[in-house]
């Protein structure tokens, strides 16, 4: 596990970006895995901005989402689906093409086959070469939600009230309009991206940035499952680093540039 801790959120995401575009264009298989929620999102315009540079471009990259809602309305801003391909789709954004995203149906007659047919989806693409995470304040990856299996497969989980009242802020600040179901990279799919690059930002992330880093691997904070990732890089600012104890080290270890 590689940590890098960051003092403003440019110089993160343009650390991001590079790695993200290095590992793509060093890799056969051009499979993104890509996740939503508010701390990617400075990623996102710099990854626009490298394709309008002519320095980038997500053109020919498959796209598999981490995670959708089950029963959104299919033209809900909301919608994972939709706030990928207002982020990314076309050759004004990353270049992506809409027939290359992929999002779990969170609209299917039956939403645990719609999951089992994902994650065949993601095998038969050859695997994701580079997974994007973030991180709920309750530990959560994906939507993999506290006590869920450490080897999960892509399957219908159930949103804490936590990430229901986090989440609140993009359905009107009310809880109750945020799905209480989702469909979710399981860890097990999670663990089998060749490269995972985790971003996490502000102090509600401190405590699950610990667990994460120094905690013991458990089903309650689902990321310390990254701890068995042979190729797991975490990209922080100081406020989601403030409960590390070992952070001098971190720093140190990152100014060595393994
Ligand atoms: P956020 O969500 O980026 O909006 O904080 C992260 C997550 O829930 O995984």
């Amino acid at each position: 596990m590689q940590i890098g801790i960051f003092t403003d959120e440019t110089a993160l995401a343009t650390t991001a970006a590079k790695h993200l575009i290095k590992i793509l264009n060093n890799s056969e298989n051009k499979v993104l895995g890509l996740a939503t929620g508010s701390t990617p999102l400075p990623l996102y315009e710099q990854l626009r901005a490298a394709n309008r540079a002519g320095k980038f471009t997500l053109r020919g990259v498959q796209g598999f989402a981490l995670d959708e809602y089950v029963g959104i309305a299919a033209d809900h801003p909301e919608r994972y689906r939709n706030v990928l391909r207002a982020e990314l789709v076309g050759d004004d954004k990353t270049g992506l093409r809409e027939e290359d995203l992929h999002t779990p149906e969170g609209n299917a007659a039956d939403p645990r086959q719609a999951a089992a047919d994902y994650d065949a989806a993601i095998k038969a693409a050859g695997g994701i070469a580079i997974q994007i995470l973030g991180i709920g304040a309750d530990g959560h990856i994906g939507f993999n939600e506290p006590g869920t299996s450490l080897t999960s497969r892509t399957h219908v989980d159930v949103l804490t009230e936590q990430t229901r009242r986090d989440n609140a802020r993009f359905f009107e600040n009310d809880m109750d309009k945020v799905p209480s179901q989702c469909i979710t990279q399981g860890l097990g799919t999670i663990m089998e991206a060749k490269y995972i690059m985790l971003i996490a930002t502000g102090e509600n992330k401190a405590t699950a940035v610990r667990e994460l880093v120094e905690g013991g691997i458990s089903a309650r904070w689902q990321a310390s499952m990254l701890q068995m990732h042979p190729n797991a890089l975490i990209l922080v600012d100081e406020a989601a680093a403030s409960e590390l104890q070992l952070a001098a080290f971190y720093r140190e270890r990152w100014n060595h540039n393994l």
